[in-house]
């Protein structure tokens, strides 16, 4: 490796993963000069293989490999173990939950053995092993940076920390699932489930295996990193309820309007942290309701910052996947010796 460039692993060839190649192939030359790594995709990953990427492939050859439906045009195939072993700087996971989090679990646990940063869009490992894989990762001064795992392309936990340094956060309550969202609205014009589905899976917001978030479980999950990450909860899954488009009557949708949307609260109480997500009706001047339903949003509530509000126009797998690259920028300048 020289050290002018950082070598990463890809887990995952999907939305994310893709539009993670196409903003290095767009910006690689601004992502250089703003973290002075160049980023080297060093493997690349699906549900079928884990390849090798010859160094002469381009960005473009890795997409048109993923397009074709056989990254093995890239290089060999190689197992988890030799990744870990190959000198990458660092790990991102962006592959599909695993409903129980224990493949990530084990993946992690190896790349922090063997003192690999990572990076997640994927919430299951912490949604479901968080009280495991923080305090390890941390012990052994590894970075496990996970941006993407909450509202997309908008700033959370990066916000909090490296903007709103002195506050403790006392209150957020957020649209920060787009998909469910996204469904409830196209069935409120008369859109059946299904159709309106397979509307959101051809824009890339929701995922291969949509139920995740139609569920609820994808804001469960959200829901739980927020609660560890930013009040300092060490929870998981199975300590809050969730529920899902299914579980709403379609006449309540109906009656409803747009008020009745999939949002997270989560607060600090008499320093009890009070945990929860679903659907529920907004008041009709709640500044959630301002979000359009391509859009995530949060409100946050400080002692010192005051109350902020975020939020983006537009929420996609291009978004989610420059959040990614945000938090490889952020491991980039600190490898660089640059403490962010
Ligand atoms: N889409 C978003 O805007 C968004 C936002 C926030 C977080 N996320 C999270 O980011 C991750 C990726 O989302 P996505 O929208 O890109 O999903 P996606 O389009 O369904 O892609 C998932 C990718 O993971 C691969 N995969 C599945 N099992 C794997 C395994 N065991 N090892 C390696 N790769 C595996 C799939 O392989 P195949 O190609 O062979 O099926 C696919 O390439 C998910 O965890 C999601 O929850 C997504």
């Amino acid at each position: 490796m020289s050290s002018s460039s950082l070598k990463v692993a890809i887990l995952g060839m999907g939305n994310v993963g893709q539009n993670f190649v196409r903003i290095l192939s767009e910006s690689g030359n601004h992502i250089k000069e703003a973290c002075g790594k160049e980023i080297e995709v060093s493997f690349a990953a699906d549900s079928r293989e884990i390849v090798r990427v010859d160094p002469r492939r381009t960005y473009y050859d890795i997409l048109s490999a993923k397009k074709a439906g056989d990254l093995r045009i890239l290089g060999e195939t190689v197992t988890m173990d030799e990744v870990l072993a190959s000198g990458i700087d660092i790990l991102i996971d962006v592959s599909s939950a695993s409903k129980d989090g224990n493949r990530e679990l084990q993946i992690f646990r190896s790349a922090i053995d063997r003192g690999i940063d990572i990076v997640t869009a994927n919430k299951s490992p912490l949604a479901l092993h968080w009280a495991e894989l923080i305090p390890y990762a941390e012990e052994r001064g590894i970075r496990l940076l996970h941006e993407a795992t909450v509202a997309g392309g908008v700033p959370v936990f990066n916000f909090v920390k490296y903007s709103c340094g002195p506050s403790k956060v006392l209150k957020f309550r957020g649209i920060v699932s787009l998909t469910a969202n996204f469904v409830l609205k196209m069935m409120r014009s008369g859109t059946s489930f299904g159709d309106a589905v397979k509307k959101a899976q051809e824009i890339g917001v929701a995922e291969t295996d949509y139920t995740d978030d139609t569920s609820g479980l994808d804001g469960a999950r959200k829901t739980v990193i927020l609660a560890n990450a930013l009040f300092g909860k060490a929870m998981s899954l199975k300590d809050i309820k969730y529920s899902g488009i299914p579980e709403v009557d379609p006449d309540e949708i109906k009656r409803n309007g747009d008020r009745l949307r999939l949002f997270t609260e989560i607060s600090l109480e008499k320093g009890q942290v009070e945990v929860s997500t679903g659907f529920g009706l907004l008041d009709a001047d709640d500044f959630l309701l301002t979000l359009p339903e391509s859009a995530l949003g949060y409100e946050v509530t400080t002692d010192n910052n005051g109350i902020l509000r975020v939020s983006s126009a537009h929420d996609g797998p291009r978004e989610t996947a420059s959040a990614v690259m945000n938090d490889v920028m952020i491991l980039a300048r600190e490898a660089k010796g640059n403490k962010v």
